[in-house]
C-alpha cells in the first residue's frame, strides 16, 4: 500500500502533464481499498485514476487520488468453446491481451497495445478495429464507495455502448471497479475486416493466426499513434460524432469520400479524425501543442504545454469543424 502527500502525477497522465496531488493512494487488494475508503471516501476532491491514457490535467489536484495495483489472472471457468478469466483491475491491459495470445484465447487481440488498464478498459468500453471490451466481458466486480459492498456487474448491467457505461453514466463516482472477467473463446475465429488488418497480413505474406493479427495491428497502431513516451498524448482526442440520417446525406453529397461506419438504425458515425484533417489542421503545431502528423485526431504535447494550451487548440478545433460541418465534436479525453 502506498500513502503519500504533495505526490507528483508524471508518470499517472500520459498527456505528460507535471502536475501533483495532495495526497495519492493505491491499494494492491480488496481488503486495503475497504480499509483506505473507510478513511478517506469524504476527502473533496476525490479521484480513481487507472493508467491516466484518457485524462488532462488542468492543475494540480487538491485532493485525495487512488489507484489501483490489484494483480493477477484466475481462471475461473471453462468449457470446451471458452475460458473466462478474472483479472486484477490494476493490470496493465496490454500484459492481458498478450496473456491471451501466448495462450491461444480469441476476442482481446484486436484491442493490442491500447494504453491503459483493466479496471479502465470496462468503464471506458475501449475499442480498436471493429472489437469492443464490452464484446469479451461476462462480469464487472466492483465495490461501493459509499457501504463498501461488493458488487458484480453483468455485462448487461453495465449498459455498453461506444465508449460508454453505466460507470461513467448513472452509477458515476460511485463505484471502485476490482476486477474484470472476460470470456474468451477457444474457438478459432478473428475480426479482420475492419481497418485493413486482412490487406495488411497478405502483404506481408502472414497466415492468419493470433500472433499474426497481434503483430499487424501493433504495427499498424506504431504507425499512426506517437508513443506517449516519447511525444504526450491521450490516444483520440475526440469522440467519432454520430450524425443522424438526414444530416449525413446532406454532408455526403458535398463529401463524396467521406469516410463513415453504420452506428445504429438511423445513426452514423463519422471519423472525427477526417472532419479535422479536412479542415487543414494535421500536422499543425501551436506553440508547444499540436494535431499529430499522421493522425488528425491526436493532440500531442511537444514538451512543457499546459493543458489550457491542448484545450485552447481542441476549442479551436472544435470551432472550425463546427463551421465548415456544422457537425459538434467532444473531447473523448477527460479534463480534470
Ligand atoms: N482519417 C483521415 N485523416 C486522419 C485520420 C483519419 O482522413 O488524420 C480517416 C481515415 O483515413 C479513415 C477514418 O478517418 O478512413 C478512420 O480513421 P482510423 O481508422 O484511423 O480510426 P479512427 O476512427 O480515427 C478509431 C478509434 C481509435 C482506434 C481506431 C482503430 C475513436 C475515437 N477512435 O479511430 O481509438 O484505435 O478507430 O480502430 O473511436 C482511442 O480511443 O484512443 C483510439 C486510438
Amino acid at each position: 500500500m502506498k500513502d503519500y502527500r504533495d505526490y507528483s502525477l508524471l508518470s499517472y497522465n500520459t498527456f505528460g502533464m507535471d502536475v501533483k496531488a495532495s495526497r495519492f493512494l493505491e491499494y494492491t487488494s480488496v481488503d486495503e481499498l475497504v480499509m483506505l475508503l473507510s478513511e478517506c471516501r469524504n476527502d473533496k476532491p476525490f479521484l480513481h485514476i487507472g493508467g491516466g491514457s484518457n485524462l488532462l490535467f488542468t492543475s494540480d489536484f487538491k485532493g485525495t487520488v487512488l489507484h489501483s495495483a490489484i494483480k493477477g489472472f484466475e481462471i475461473v471457468g471453462e468449457t470446451d468453446s471458452y475460458v473466462d478469466i478474472k483479472v486484477g483491475a490494476g493490470e496493465v491491459w496490454d500484459n492481458f491481451v498478450e496473456y491471451t495470445v501466448c495462450n491461444g484465447l480469441y476476442g482481446a487481440e484486436n484491442l493490442s497495445i491500447i494504453p491503459g488498464e483493466v479496471g479502465a478498459s470496462a468503464v471506458q468500453n475501449i475499442g480498436a478495429y471493429g472489437v469492443e471490451v464490452k464484446d469479451i466481458i461476462n462480469t464487472v466486480h466492483a465495490l461501493c464507495i459509499e457501504d463498501l459492498s461488493s458488487k458484480d456487474f453483468t455485462n448487461e448491467e453495465c449498459c455498453y455502448s461506444y465508449r460508454n457505461s453505466i460507470f461513467k453514466g448513472d452509477v458515476k463516482g460511485k463505484y471502485i471497479v476490482t476486477y474484470v472477467t472476460y470470456r474468451l473463446s477457444k474457438i478459432e475465429n478473428y475480426h479482420i475486416r475492419y481497418g485493413n488488418i486482412s490487406l495488411e497480413l497478405e502483404k506481408k505474406g502472414l497466415a492468419l493466426s493470433l500472433h499474426n493479427v497481434r503483430n499487424v495491428i501493433i504495427d499498424v497502431r506504431h504507425s499512426k499513434l506517437p508513443e506517449p513516451s516519447v511525444l504526450g498524448n491521450a490516444g483520440s482526442f475526440f469522440m467519432n460524432p454520430v450524425v443522424g440520417v438526414e444530416k449525413f446525406d446532406e454532408l455526403l453529397a458535398l463529401y463524396p469520400d467521406m469516410p463513415h461506419y453504420p452506428f445504429d438504425e438511423n445513426r452514423i458515425k463519422i471519423p472525427a479524425g477526417w472532419l479535422i484533417d479536412k479542415c487543414g489542421w494535421k500536422g499543425k503545431r501551436v506553440g508547444l501543442a499540436g494535431v499529430y502528423e499522421k493522425q488528425a485526431l491526436v493532440l500531442v504535447n511537444y514538451g512543457g504545454a499546459t493543458a489550457g494550451n491542448i484545450i485552447g487548440l481542441a476549442d479551436e478545433i472544435i470551432k472550425s469543424v463546427e463551421n465548415r460541418f456544422g457537425v459538434t465534436l467532444l473531447p473523448e479525453v477527460n479534463y480534470i
